[in-house]
């Protein structure tokens, strides 16, 4: 890949995936209002917020992280199974993505719920669901666990580095027991 696309390949994927992480920390706030609060208001506006940002942002810079993400692996010497620390946020990634879908449908339920419900305060209050914070708790713990490792990028399980290196030394060993054709004296066509 060459530099400038390579710099803007990894502008956008730090941009789409630590954007996510910011999304989650708001939707973490926002859940956590929703669950404690006694205004039914609050509730109301939490959940139908919730789904408005699962929507537009979170979805889409989910798949975004995960679409370049795949752009800078497979496009530079990183790889996508040379290194654990790739392979990790791989499936961390794909595994929230998964999780974020079926997440969306609870709080579309919700959200949907809270739109309905206009004259019962207690209706809404009962509507409180720790859902939306365990969701955004955990992701928020996953995507912190992403951003370091991207950033300090373990170099003792370096997997693809160590595989090449057995593979270099398995081919010298070769090329040392079986002399080639023209060290053998042959005449090669
Ligand atoms: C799970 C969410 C993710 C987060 C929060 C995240 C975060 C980051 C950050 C902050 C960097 C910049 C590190 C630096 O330049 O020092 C980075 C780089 C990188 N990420 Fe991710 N990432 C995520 C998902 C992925 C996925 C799914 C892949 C692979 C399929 C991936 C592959 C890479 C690669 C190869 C680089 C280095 C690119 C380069 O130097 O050109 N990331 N990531």
């Amino acid at each position: 890949m060459a530099p400038l696309v390579r710099k803007f390949a990894l502008t956008a994927h730090v941009t789409a995936s630590v954007g996510w992480l910011g999304a989650v920390g708001g939707s973490l706030a926002l859940s956590i209002a929703g669950l404690a609060s006694r205004d039914p208001q609050l509730v109301r506006a939490a959940y139908l917020m919730l789904k408005v940002i699962g929507e537009f942002v979170l979805v889409p810079l989910a798949f975004a992280s995960l679409l370049t993400g795949l752009v800078g692996s497979l496009g530079t010497q990183w790889g996508l199974f040379r290194h654990y620390w790739v392979l990790a946020k791989l499936v961390m990634n794909l595994f929230a993505v998964i999780v974020l879908l079926l997440y969306m449908q609870t709080i579309g339920y919700l959200a949907g719920a809270a739109a309905k419900i206009t004259s019962s305060s207690r209706g809404l209050l009962e509507l409180r669901n720790p859902s939306p914070v365990v969701h955004a708790g955990a992701a928020l713990a996953l995507l912190l666990v992403a951003t370091t490792l991207s950033v300090y990028k373990p170099r003792g399980i370096r997997y693809g580095l160590r595989k090449q290196h057995e593979q270099r030394s398995v081919s010298r060993a070769a090329a040392v027991a079986t002399p080639t054709a023209s060290q053998a004296g042959e005449v090669v066509p």
